[in-house]
Formats: structure tokens, C-alpha cells, sequence
């Protein structure tokens, strides 16, 4: 083989491979996309079983993402794992993404309860952060879950990140990621401990929006006792 022919040929393999590459990413992102699927359907059926019993809504909104390929690599060269498709589905759990927005923080833990207690997918990871705030304030509620997806010739097992927080939590989550990118303000020390304050504040009218409607249930379930008496 000549100089040239031999240049031809490692250009042609080098495209090959890089061809083969996005394939696979491209079908990985697709069976991340049917994995969300598969896990916002189990959050629709509990919402549609819990509105007919009582007559509201355990979630407000879900919104579910797949990871963008940016991001993807940015996390990749972050945590110093070689940039592979494979690495990329062993060594990253969010890249499926749902999140679901609660008005009461007990609706987060009937939710999680009932998704975790299903039998066709296993919890790997639980983090509280509404029991344990990170110190910055954030609250939310992660679970790392793994859920079969069923292809032509397999099934496979993929990972989705859920998070479950209350309105007012999504509130402050948005705001302090919007923050995060202005890093060159002059007393950053200051702004982090305004930002934590906000968070207990917003956490308190949580508890308190609970309590109120904890009082309107107990009450209505009175007058249903006094209705049938
Ligand atoms: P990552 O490597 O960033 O995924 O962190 P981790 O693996 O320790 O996961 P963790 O559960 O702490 O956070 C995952 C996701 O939660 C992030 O991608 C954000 O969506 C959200 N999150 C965590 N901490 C914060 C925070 O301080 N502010 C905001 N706005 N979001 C946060
Ligand atoms: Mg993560």
C-alpha cells in the first residue's frame, strides 16, 4: 500500500468509527427518551387514580429532558472519564432527566412512595434533600431509577434521575441556577447567605401551605362524618 492509499484508508476507518460512534449515541439518546416514557406514564396513572379520589392533583407539572450532547461531554471531561458511549452510560446516571413539581411536600413522598414500591423497577439511589438541604439551601427530592425498556430483540435497563420538589422549591432552584452564571459579583460570600435565607423562608411557607391544607382536609373529613351521621 502507498503513502496515499494508506492515508485514504486510516481517514476512511477514523470516519468509520467516528460514524459508528454517533450511531450508537444517537441510539442510546433514543432509549433514554423511551425510558422517560415509561416512567412519566406510571407518574400520569398515579395522578389520574389520586384526582379521582380526592378530588386534586398530587403534581402540578413534569418536565423531563435528555441530557444535551454538551453537557454530556462538559460532565464527561468534569469527572476525567474518557469520552465513550459506553462510559457514558456506565458513568452517568442524570443522563435522563424528570422532574416533578408538587404544590405540597407530603405529594412528593406519596409519589416517590408509590413509584418506588413498584415491582417492575428497582430504586438505586435515594437523596433527600428536603430532609437534608445542601448547605446552599437547595431542597429537593433525587431518586436514581432503573426501569426496563423492551426493544426488538431486548430488554435493557436504563437509569433516570427523578427529581421531586414543591413549586416554591422549583422557584428557588430556577432563580439560584440563573445566579450561577453571573460569578464575577463583587461579595459572592454574601450573596450565598442571602440565597440560603431565601430558601429557609420559602421552606417555612412550604410547611406552613401544608399545614393549612391539612386543617381544610381535616375539617372536610368532619363534615362528611356529621353529613352521614
Ligand atoms: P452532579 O454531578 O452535578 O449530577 O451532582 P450529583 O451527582 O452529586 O447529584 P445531585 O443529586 O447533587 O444533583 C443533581 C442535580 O440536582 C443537578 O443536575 C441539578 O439539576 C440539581 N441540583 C443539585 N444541587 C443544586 C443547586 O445547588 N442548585 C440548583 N439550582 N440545582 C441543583
Ligand atoms: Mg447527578
Amino acid at each position: 500500500m502507498d503513502a496515499e492509499a494508506l492515508k485514504n484508508y486510516m481517514e476512511d476507518r477514523q470516519q468509520a468509527t467516528i460514524l459508528g460512534e454517533l450511531q450508537s449515541f444517537m441510539y442510546l439518546m433514543m432509549e433514554y427518551r423511551c425510558a422517560i416514557r415509561e416512567i412519566e406514564t406510571k407518574l400520569n396513572v398515579l395522578n389520574d387514580e389520586f384526582s379521582l379520589r380526592h378530588e386534586r392533583n398530587p403534581f402540578e407539572s413534569i418536565e423531563s429532558r435528555v441530557k444535551e450532547p454538551l453537557s454530556i461531554i462538559e460532565k464527561m471531561r468534569r469527572k476525567g472519564f474518557e469520552l465513550t458511549v459506553e462510559n457514558i452510560e456506565e458513568k452517568l446516571s442524570d443522563v435522563a432527566g424528570i422532574r416533578v413539581i408538587c404544590s405540597f411536600v407530603e405529594d412528593i413522598y406519596y409519589l416517590a412512595d408509590m413509584l418506588s414500591a413498584q415491582d417492575d423497577l428497582k430504586v438505586l439511589e435515594v437523596k433527600d434533600y428536603i430532609k437534608n438541604p445542601k448547605p446552599n439551601g437547595y431542597r429537593s427530592l433525587h431518586l436514581i431509577i432503573q426501569i426496563p425498556i423492551f426493544l426488538s430483540n431486548q430488554k435493557k435497563n436504563m437509569r433516570v434521575e427523578v427529581q421531586f420538589r414543591t413549586i416554591a422549591m422549583d422557584f428557588w432552584a430556577s432563580v439560584d441556577h440563573k445566579l450561577k452564571y453571573k460569578k464575577n459579583v463583587a461579595n459572592p460570600e454574601m450573596i450565598a447567605e442571602e440565597l440560603r435565607k431565601c430558601a429557609d423562608v420559602i421552606s417555612g411557607v412550604d410547611q406552613r401551605m401544608q399545614e393549612i391544607r391539612n386543617m381544610i382536609e381535616a375539617e372536610e373529613i368532619a363534615d362528611d362524618k356529621t353529613d352521614s351521621q
